[in-house]
């Protein structure tokens, strides 16, 4: 793909952070949109802010943990457009501060049936949209650093995120032989309100306010270094140095990211030596 222009892009979760820039970024690319988010207000201020002809967006607000709505999302943009060149499956919640122990399982049926179901139900409905297509088409799942790199008290975010690398990487391989390239995106911090709006972050302000000052890179150029990504077919798109140092450490001195997670559970959870 040599470039976004006329290229119809669907991008869920663009109501805010990294979702919205991306939008914003492809609009003026020359990208048509269909654009999901799950508060509509939220995606009525993302588009406003495209100031598109109404002919090149297509908007749907509904939570991507409901399969049905994702099939009808699906089938009305191919409707709308005739065709789709690019499905970026971003939206994604997280639960963070608390320990396995402290979550309940429901905790964990909740961030799967949104950052893991979701990116399942979208790739099931849009595949075959993507292969119906000529020319190359891709397929762009953002994971996490923590889809690379464990991290402790993040368990239900980091299990989301691994899962769906392993189906980004598994279909992938199923795909050689076809016109759909499948990406995987691994941000590090990205300066959005995620982790503010994090199940039970109130539990733990503390930690809260400690993680969300690692989140620096601006949504807009974490929406360039993927949209790049994409039309360079790169199968990784790994978003920042932070991200890029932690796999590294994590890969050849996993000792220092242990070490970290000692310092962080002591420092939140009070355990001793
Ligand atoms: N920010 C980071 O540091 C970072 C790092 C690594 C990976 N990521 C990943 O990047 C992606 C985007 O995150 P972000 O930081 O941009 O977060 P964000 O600012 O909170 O935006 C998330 C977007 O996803 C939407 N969304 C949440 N649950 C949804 C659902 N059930 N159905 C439909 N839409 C839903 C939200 O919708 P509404 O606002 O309309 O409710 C919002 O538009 C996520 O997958 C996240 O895990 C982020």
């Amino acid at each position: 793909m040599n470039s976004f222009q006329d290229k119809v892009v669907v991008i869920t979760g663009a109501g805010n952070g990294i979702g919205r820039a991306l939008a914003q970024l492809l609009a003026k690319q020359g990208a048509k949109l269909a654009l999901n988010s799950r508060t509509a207000s939220h995606l009525e201020e993302t588009v406003r802010s495209l100031g598109l002809d109404d002919s090149r967006t297509f908007t749907r607000a509904f939570d991507i943990s409901d399969k049905r709505a994702v099939f009808q999302f699906a089938s009305d943009v191919n409707e709308h457009f005739g065709q789709v060149d690019v499905v970026i499956n971003n939206a994604g919640v997280a639960i963070t501060g608390l320990t396995f122990e402290e979550l309940e399982i429901s905790d964990f049926e909740w961030i799967f049936s949104i950052n893991f179901m979701g990116v399942v139900f979208m790739s099931k409905a849009f595949l075959p949209v993507l292969k119906n297509q000529k020319s190359a088409t891709a397929l762009v799942n953002v994971s996490s650093l923590f889809g690379m790199v464990p991290m402790a008290l993040k368990t239900p975010y980091c299990s989301t995120k691994y899962a769906v690398r392993g189906l980004t990487d598994s279909l992938r391989m199923e795909l050689l032989d076809s016109n759909v390239k499948v990406i995987g995106v691994y941000p590090g911090g990205v300066k959005t309100s995620i982790t503010a709006k994090a199940l039970k972050a109130e539990t733990e302000p503390r930690y809260t306010k400690t993680f969300e000052k690692l989140l620096v890179m601006p949504p807009e150029e974490a929406a360039q270094i993927i949209a790049n990504g994409i039309l360079q077919s790169k199968e990784n798109i790994i978003v920042g140095k932070d991200a890029k140092k932690a796999i590294f450490a994590y890969r050849w001195l996993p000792s220092i990211l242990n070490k970290m997670a000692l310092k962080t559970m002591r420092e939140f959870k009070g355990k001793k030596d």
